[in-house]
């Protein structure tokens, strides 16, 4: 756990131990969060609902607002329905509970997050990790352990947390081709509203449309509202709210969150810019760190990895850069976090390409 506290809300410069700083960690990548509209109907909700519904859905807990928020999300998706619960880590326990008829045996990314590896273990069916976004392990993984007619269900993160990469989908799925009832779920906390022409993640980045390929959503980074979001056809969800307890019997999101949420998803789809300025943003960052001798690829994800190297000591780094009022996080144990740590920068839509530059320039001058 880090000692810094945040005093505002986060976005491209933010209150922190007294001092305003150019702030490049977190997920607020499209720079929604404390955006007028949004605080504006958490307030309205909050006035006029209270804070809690104070039962689960699946008692008297129904709400309009979780309504407002899963209409948003189908649209936004382009679904027949979404679920809305209580966050994407519960998300992927939802996912792979209500999917349990559907398949017999989970092949996990081994870097995947702890999201997906404690939803996939509350499911129950047998778990077999293969090497970190490596489709020929997964291949091999494949042929050693599945028994004849069993289905498998891969499991990856779209995009990983701390390195920013991004799941080689369509290999995924040219190795489950022959495999009869294969699927692909994917956990797209870090590409909800950021990869994909309508910002809908790594199925829409790799134009992938199947209904055998599902994705965890979150609201509470990118898209600048509150919870979990499952987007698909009418009977998956019904599957899903039929097969796992925890939408019907787990307190819903705050009131306010769903109508915040609402709000949130109608701005990131009015406002494609933000995703187009943050790819922008991105690509100037990439190429401005790579000049300092990272390599890192032309991706449109928005996180930024940079690694350890002989003679660097990124804690150190991180503190200077603390001391010049620009955060960054300095990762050293997450899911996805490279041996050595490494610093980790998350770009904004809403960050100038001067803040990056001058990023750019103090980690130079540190080096
Ligand atoms: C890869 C990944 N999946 C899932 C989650 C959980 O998402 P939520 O915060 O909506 O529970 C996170 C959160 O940090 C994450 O990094």
């Amino acid at each position: 756990m880090t000692a810094f506290a945040l005093a505002s809300p986060p976005g491209p410069r933010v209150l922190i131990d007294g001092s305003w700083r150019d702030y490049f960690a977190g997920t607020g990548y499209l720079g929604l969060q404390g955006h007028p509209a949004i605080v504006r109907a958490g307030i309205e909700a909050l006035e006029r609902y209270g804070l809690t519904t104070a039962t689960s859905r699946g008692g008297y807990g129904e709400h309009e607002a979780f309504r407002a928020v899963e209409a948003a999300a189908s649209r936004f998706w382009d679904v027949e329905r979404a679920i809305y619960v209580p966050s994407a880590y519960l998300g992927n326990a939802i996912l792979l509970q209500g999917l349990r008829p559907d398949y017999d045996r989970v092949f996990i990314d081994e870097a995947s997050h702890y999201s997906a590896w404690d939803g996939a273990r509350t499911a129950g069916a047998p778990l077999v990790p293969f090497h970190h976004r490596d489709p020929e392990d997964l291949e091999r993984q494949l042929k050693t352990h599945l028994l004849p007619r069993e289905r498998p269900l891969v499991i990856s993160d779209g995009v990983f947390p701390i390195s920013g990469a991004i799941a080689p989908a369509l290999a995924f799925l040219d190795v489950l081709a022959p495999f009869d009832g294969g699927m692909l779920c994917l956990d797209d906390a870090h590409a909800s509203g950021v990869l994909g022409a309508h910002g809908r993640g790594v199925l829409d980045h790799f134009q992938i449309v199947s209904d055998r390929c599902h994705a965890t959503h979150t609201l509470s980074k990118a898209l600048g509202g509150y919870g979990g979001i499952l987007p698909g056809s009418a009977s998956f969800v019904a599957a899903l709210n039929r097969l796992s307890a925890i939408s019907i019997a787990a307190s819903p999101p705050p009131v306010p969150a769903a109508q915040a949420s609402a709000a949130a998803l109608a701005l990131a789809s009015a406002e494609p810019e933000r995703r187009h300025r943050l790819w922008a943003n991105v690509a100037h960052a990439r190429a401005a760190f790579r000049v300092l001798g990272w390599s890192l690829n032309d991706s449109p994800a928005p996180i930024l990895c940079l690694g350890a190297r002989p003679g660097l000591d990124l804690a150190h780094i991180q503190r200077q850069l603390f001391a010049r009022d620009l955060c960054v996080a300095h990762v050293t144990r997450y899911s996805s976090a490279p041996p050595g740590g490494a610093l980790r920068i998350a770009i904004f839509a809403t960050h100038t390409m001067e803040q990056i530059d001058r990023l750019a320039a103090e980690v130079a001058g540190l080096l």
